[in-house]
């Protein structure tokens, strides 16, 4: 039986999303870490600001991509062997991470608009990135930046979780219920 499968531009944005937010999260807290206590030198932390930042960016330009290929483009429907339970939960946690997907970067992008310090964002050396403009323009810039700051560590805390129940969910589907839930988004994968 052939599986239903994602095409090939949501495996694409998936994948891309998925290495680059694995990635965003641990860099994401290093930098912070190393920012307050000053473990690293100040060069090394500001490229790594710079290039979380434009990473960051670069998803919220993907997931707006993405929204928009999937509105067009519906999931193959679930297994007709699935629970409605299991439904339940994938529908939830896909759900979730489609609201994180778009309030990480732009709680990011709020936070470093209402700096008092008014870093500039250069996306991948190439532009410099614009601040949202009322944000930047305001008067008594750091209580708002501290409440970003906040929301932005709050949902990538909240990011971690999701992540673990999604991968835990695909091994459970890989290795015990041996379905064919993880070949939907495997490019290169046929199913039998
Ligand atoms: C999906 C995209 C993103 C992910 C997964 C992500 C994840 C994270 C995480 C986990 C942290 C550490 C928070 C903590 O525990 O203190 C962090 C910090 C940070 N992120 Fe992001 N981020 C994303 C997008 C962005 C964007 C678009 C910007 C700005 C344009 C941004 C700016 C920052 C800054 C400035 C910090 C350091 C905050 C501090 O100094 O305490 N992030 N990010």
């Amino acid at each position: 039986m052939a599986v239903n499968r994602y095409d090939r531009v949501a495996m694409i944005l998936h994948w891309a999303s998925a290495v680059a937010i694995l990635i965003l999260i641990p860099v994401g807290k290093w930098m912070a870490d190393a920012a307050r206590d000053h473990s690293a030198s100040p060069a090394v932390i500001f490229d790594t600001y710079q290039t979380h930042k434009a990473a960051g960016l670069t998803i919220l330009m993907l997931t707006i991509v993405r929204i928009g290929w999937r509105l067009f483009h519906p999931p193959p429907p679930f297994p007709a062997s699935m629970t409605p339970w299991a439904r339940y939960l994938a529908n939830a946690t896909h759900a979730g991470f489609y609201v994180l997907i778009v309030a990480l970067p732009l709680t990011g992008w709020a936070m470093v608009s209402a700096s008092p310090f008014g870093f500039p964002t250069i996306w991948f050396g190439l532009f410099e990135w614009p601040h949202i403009a009322p944000l930047a323009a305001m008067e008594n810039k750091k209580p708002v930046e501290d409440l970003f700051k906040g929301a932005h560590e709050i949902l990538g805390n909240a990011a971690i979780i999701l992540i673990v129940l999604h991968i835990g969910a695909a091994l459970k589907h890989r290795f015990i219920s041996r379905d064919q839930m993880l070949w939907r988004m495997l490019p290169g994968k046929k199913g039998t």
